[in-house]
């Protein structure tokens, strides 16, 4: 008999694991706290922006015409915990309010809510980003509070937001951390598909498991950072960053992905992960090991204040008093809605408490931006917020922006400066339409 997989947590991660689990054919359940959400998921639609993913959700929900019905959603543990031989832990771990540590309070409850009720033979299998020591500790709580035969393993989540389905779908990498063969025999059946495609599969124990993801995490805003230092050094120099990445990124053991300075990175995932790490590294006594994520942390929260400096130079240097600003991009990256800890809305905010008229226009991001930043002015198109600006912030590299004529918003921006924050846009086509063009870590021409 084919496994029956639950999903707990319905978030980016929640809701793409349960619809690529139902599309490597598993009988699904997802569960969440919020009804909303779960009629939402029910017919098929998704709270957030993801491309794809409202197709393979349509694909398996039950009651969808054409649908594989393999997929269905709950608010009832008791449900879950009846249903499920495998059940993956999904929910949020964001970072504690005013603390670098990471909050548990979701994942603890989770499981609190989920053990009573896994009365016969089931693995639980975490997928939330935690802490390292936290599994060992779940695996606890499940002995005690599950009254059938259950274990744990650990599954870290490696899925980039803006590719979650394919990443999902087809991993660079599937890591189990796992107390016994028993557990790795489930999950290996579980994953059989994408790793008979050739994605590998590790197996290791609880604390490398979830140090691997942190780890990961770790590396990848680490190479962000060293990048924008240099940018730091080339503008100082008179240098160019963007052909020094490709240069250096030729070197197959540096790479070229993950090297584009600019604003840095936000999001829900890189900026709390390396906070969280350096404070459970802390608690683990190793934090000494730790304490260059301290400066990749402020090399990254830099970024935003230089792009700030160098709007303030562009409008002549003194007050953003009575100056129109045009940031174009509120999302913290490309083809997705999240604005969390986006680099994009906080440039913007700072020039708004500095006096500066700002205009926001991103194509996914705006009703998001709008709960987050009420007090911002927005557009509806790139040219709306254009209109009348003194400066043009690029702030976020949708290909929409990319394409943007220049010709055209030169016709209604009141000063034809912009600013790219992405290192994206084409110098060249800016400047031949009259722009004054000026990136981050580039000469100025
Ligand atoms: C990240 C990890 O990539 C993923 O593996 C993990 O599971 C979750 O965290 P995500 O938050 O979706 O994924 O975004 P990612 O694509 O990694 O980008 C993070 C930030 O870095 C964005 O703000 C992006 O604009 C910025 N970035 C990325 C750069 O500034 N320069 C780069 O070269 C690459």
């Amino acid at each position: 008999m084919a496994l029956k997989i639950t999903v707990i947590g319905t978030g980016y991660l929640g809701a793409t694991h349960a619809a690529a689990m139902a599309e490597l054919g598993f009988e699904v359940l997802g569960l969440d706290i919020v009804p909303e959400k779960i009629e939402l998921l029910s017919t098929g639609r998704v709270p957030m922006y993801e491309p794809g993913l409202e197709d393979l959700l349509r694909r398996h929900v039950a009651g969808i015409e054409g649908s594989t019905g393999r997929l269905r959603f709950t608010t009832s543990w008791e449900e879950v915990g009846a249903f499920g031989d495998v059940h993956f832990v999904c929910v949020n771990t964001p970072q504690k309010h005013g603390e670098y540590a990471c909050d548990m309070s979701y994942v603890d409850s989770a499981f609190a809510s989920l053990a009573p009720h896994l009365a016969g033979q089931a693995l639980v299998v975490g997928k939330s980003t935690v802490p390292v020591g936290s599994a060992e500790r779940l695996a606890r709580l499940l002995a005690e509070q599950a009254p059938g035969d259950v274990e744990l393993a650990w599954n870290p989540e490696f899925l980039r937001e803006g590719f979650a389905v394919e990443d999902t779908l087809h991993p660079d990498r599937i890591v189990v951390g796992v107390g016994s063969a028993h557990a790795e025999k489930v999950l290996r059946e579980v994953y059989a598909t994408p790793v008979g495609e050739g994605s590998p599969f590790v197996v290791t124990d609880f604390p490398t498991a979830e140090l691997v993801k942190t780890a990961a995490n770790s590396f990848l805003a680490t190479k962000i950072s060293f990048i924008n230092a240099m940018a730091e050094v080339c503008e100082a120099a008179g240098g160019d960053v963007v052909k020094l990445a490709e240069a250096i990124g030729h070197d197959e053991r540096i790479g070229r992905r993950f090297l584009r300075a600019g604003v840095g990175f936000g999001g829900g995932c890189l900026p709390k992960d390396i906070r969280a790490f350096m404070a459970r590294a802390g608690e683990l006594g190793a934090d000494q090991a730790l304490t260059f994520l301290r400066e990749v942390d402020s090399i990254n929260m830099r970024r935003r204040g230089h792009m700030v400096e160098l709007a303030r130079e562009a409008v002549g240097g003194g007050s953003f008093l009575g100056k129109r600003v045009a940031v174009l991009g509120a999302t913290f990256k490309p083809d997705s809605d999240d604005v969390r800890d986006s680099p994009a809305l906080n440039v913007a905010g700072q020039i708004q408490l500095q006096g500066g008229q700002v205009t926001v226009y991103d194509p996914k991001g705006m009703e998001n931006a709008r709960r987050l930043f009420p007090t911002l002015a927005y557009a509806d198109s790139a040219l709306e917020a254009v209109r009348g600006a003194d400066v043009v912030l690029h702030l976020t590299e949708w290909r929409e922006f990319r394409e943007l004529d220049p010709e055209v918003l030169g016709e209604v921006a009141s000063e034809r400066i912009v600013l790219d924050g992405r290192n994206a846009l084409d110098p060249q086509v800016w400047r031949s339409a009259g722009w004054t063009y000026r990136a981050m870590g580039r000469p100025v021409a």
